[in-house]
């Protein structure tokens, strides 16, 4: 790091903001609402790492190389909240389980289960799903195969939610039969999910703005909570369309409750669960 970068967060004079904001919109499709304050900081701690001290120097970065397109998944890394924890929203989670006991014995019962996380953060919302299915699967038809997968735009987040270990004070969201049997105690003062739901759940990067040409299909189940305020409503539309083009007919799409955007898309109903915004794909 170079000593001349300044310890202050740097003065952005509106018309940097603006135009910060403007490239970050048409670079990642995303609006952040961060405050100015919160903006600069991120941006104090890119030009330390980055050994600048002069705000238009970093600003400078953001042309069209290859060097740009990095500088903005770090910073976007840094102004994107992460906030979440498992079964957040607990409601979703009993939905989600009745949906996998239906599936299970209404017959015939699927060759193999899927699921994504869209917009995983840490990593909590797609191993509580697991712990779901796995358990839901394990009574019913032990031999069958699942897996799902986490995708979010911040490698950090990836990162974290591959390693999968969680502080004590993390299981209290747990229900205490899935805490037993699917988080290791063995770390001391932290806990691992099982290898026995990591063998089965794997995370990518990945933009939602490009999920048209993400390379995953065919799910079961798809949870994409608390993400698409990043997006216009325009946008979060044309996201959700492609979500359930992702999903079997009879798939499972779970929004974050208060994140309906009164979407009407094609061959999907509103499933009725109090406080859930859940829709099952009916054809197409
Ligand atoms: C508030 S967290 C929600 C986490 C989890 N789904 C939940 O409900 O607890 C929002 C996540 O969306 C991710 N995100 C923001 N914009 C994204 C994008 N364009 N594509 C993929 N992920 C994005 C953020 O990095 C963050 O991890």
């Amino acid at each position: 790091m170079n000593a001349a970068a300044s310890k202050r967060p740097p003065e952005l004079g509106s018309g940097q903001l603006e135009l910060l904001m403007q490239k970050l919109h048409t670079h990642a499709g995303i609006r952040i609402d961060s405050t100015r304050s919160v903006i600069a900081g991120s941006i104090q701690s890119r030009m330390a790492y980055l050994g600048l001290s002069d705000v238009g120097s970093y600003l400078a970065i953001f042309d069209e190389s290859i060097g740009a397109r990095a500088e903005w998944l770090a910073l976007i890394d840094l102004l994107t909240v992460k906030e979440t924890r498992f079964f957040r929203q607990p409601e979703a989670y009993e939905c989600l389980a009745q949906y996998v006991d239906e599936l299970l014995c209404a017959g015939p019962t699927p060759s193999e289960l899927s699921f994504w996380s869209a917009g995983c953060s840490h990593g909590q919302e797609l191993y509580s799903m697991a712990m779901v299915v796995e358990s839901a699967v394990s009574r019913h038809t032990p031999w069958l195969q699942w897996h799902g997968i986490g995708t979010d735009i911040s490698f950090n987040a990836i990162r974290q939610a591959q390693q999968a270990i969680y502080p004590e004070e993390a299981m209290r969201f747990i229900p205490a039969e899935y805490c037993d049997s699917y988080m290791d105690d063995k770390l001391g003062g932290r806990r691992r999910v099982t290898d026995a739901i990591r063998a089965r759940t794997h995370f990518f990067h990945s933009n939602l703005l490009h999920v048209d040409s993400a390379p995953f299909a065919d799910f079961n189940i798809i949870f994409c909570q608390n993400t698409l305020i990043y997006f216009e409503r325009e946008r979060q539309r044309w996201i959700i369309d492609q979500l359930v083009k992702r999903l079997r007919v009879g798939g499972l799409l779970i929004l974050g409750a208060g994140e309906d955007v009164s979407w009407l898309g094609q061959n999907v109903h509103r499933l009725e669960w109090p406080g859930v915004c859940a829709y099952k794909k009916t054809g197409g």
